[in-house]
């Protein structure tokens, strides 16, 4: 197979960790970085850890005609909040004047098309969407819920392959609480959540800059963060309805990962081996998610598309803990996975690395 993949946003820690993933991918033959403002640029100028390893340049538009040529053209988009939806409408028609509407499969990794409905899109992101139709006609790409749904893992059939690609907090909380989608309803679920600096992005803010959160600890978005709309979507996709959780994010003074603490009662005739088995056999055939003992580390899976899991119970309560690397499973590397399902590879292709460890 001959892949050429095309990056909006390049620049940004997303479209560097494509780079970098999809430069190691065996089917990959060609690879279009995109940028506003450094077109021209050798990619390892805002990438330093490229240089030498990804050859190639930022260009300022999409090169329609080569995607055209291509065996199998994918477009990643890694823009940040509500530019995507801002732009697709005019995009659509210009993937349609190439001739692409059947064959490219398009993989958005920003929040603007992972809810179904413009009414969730509204409540959660606090504005309405640019282009609601829209809404519903991108599939929601969390390959291990996916697996659960009649549809099944592969997007193959589906045509236009359109995919929004989870959030990083969203993915982390729904691989802890997927496998309760099967179960009966444990009641309220509280979940806790501590992400790194990258997760915002790579233009400094108050709330991102190193001097004012390398040494400080703190809650933010407490009972408002927008990945809550997926966690909501993601038990009605997986036919459970509705669960009561609720999610209180905190920034640590990490650069890259998250870590998920969900704890809730045990089910109604559940015990702990059952419910240790309800994970066990949810993740028995998902390549990137490992069941393990005492805590997940963020160590152990940071740089790779790894989510490490764990299942405590005592006194009739469960405690599951996860982490994941924000930039790999929760973002550039389940993009990845997501285009190998869209084109009907094998899920893992060009991601099965381990982690760096010692970080
Ligand atoms: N960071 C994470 O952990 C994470 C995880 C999951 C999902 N996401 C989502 O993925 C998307 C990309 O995130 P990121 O962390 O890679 O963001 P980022 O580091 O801020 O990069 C975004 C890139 O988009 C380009 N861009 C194009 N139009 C822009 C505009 N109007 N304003 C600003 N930048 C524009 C910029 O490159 P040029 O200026 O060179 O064009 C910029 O480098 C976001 O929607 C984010 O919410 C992020």
């Amino acid at each position: 197979m001959s892949i050429r993949a095309c990056i909006l946003g390049a620049t940004g820690y997303g479209g560097g960790e494509l780079l970098r993933l999809l430069a190691q991918h065996p089917e990959l033959d060609a690879l279009d970085g995109l940028s506003r403002s450094r077109g021209g640029t050798a990619f390892g100028s805002v990438h330093p850890h490229l240089n030498g390893v990804v050859a190639g340049a930022f260009s300022e538009a999409p090169d329609w005609r080569a995607l055209a040529a291509a065996e199998r053209p994918v477009l990643f988009a890694a823009l940040p909040h509500g530019e995507f939806a801002k732009q697709w409408p005019a995009l659509w028609d210009e993937i349609g004047a190439a001739g692409l509407h059947e064959r490219l499969a398009v993989i958005d990794l920003s929040g603007d098309f992972r809810l179904q409905s413009a009414k969730a899109f509204a409540r959660h992101y606090g504005h309405a969407h640019p282009c609601p139709e829209w809404l519903g006609k991108f599939r929601y790409g969390l390959p291990e819920l996916n697996e659960s749904r009649p549809e099944g893992r592969s997007y193959t059939g589906a045509s236009p392959t359109l995919i929004a690609n989870p959030g990083c907090f969203a993915t982390a909380i729904q691989l802890a609480l997927l496998p309760l989608a099967r179960l009966p309803d444990p009641g309220f679920i509280a979940v806790s959540g501590v992400t790194g600096s990258s997760g915002s992005g790579a233009t400094p803010s108050d709330t991102t800059h190193h001097p004012t959160r390398a040494h400080d600890f703190r809650a933010y978005k407490v009972a408002g963060h927008q990945h809550f709309g997926e966690v909501e979507q993601m038990f009605a996709l997986a036919g459970a309805g509705t669960r009561t959780v609720s999610f209180v994010p905190h920034s640590a003074p990490l650069v890259r990962g998250i870590f998920v603490t969900a704890q809730f009662a045990l089910p109604k005739g559940i015990d702990a081996a059952a419910l240790r088995d309800a994970y066990k056999s949810c993740y028995a055939e998902a390549p990137f998610v490992r069941i393990v003992d005492g805590s997940p580390r963020v160590a152990a899976v940071v740089g790779s598309n790894f989510c490490d899991l764990s299942v405590t119970v005592r006194d009739g309560h469960a405690i599951v803990l996860a982490a994941l690397d924000n930039l790999v499973k929760g973002m550039a590397g389940q993009a990845v996975q997501n285009m190998n399902l869209a084109l009907g590879l094998d899920e893992a292709t060009g991601l099965r690395q381990a982690a760096l460890y010692p970080g």
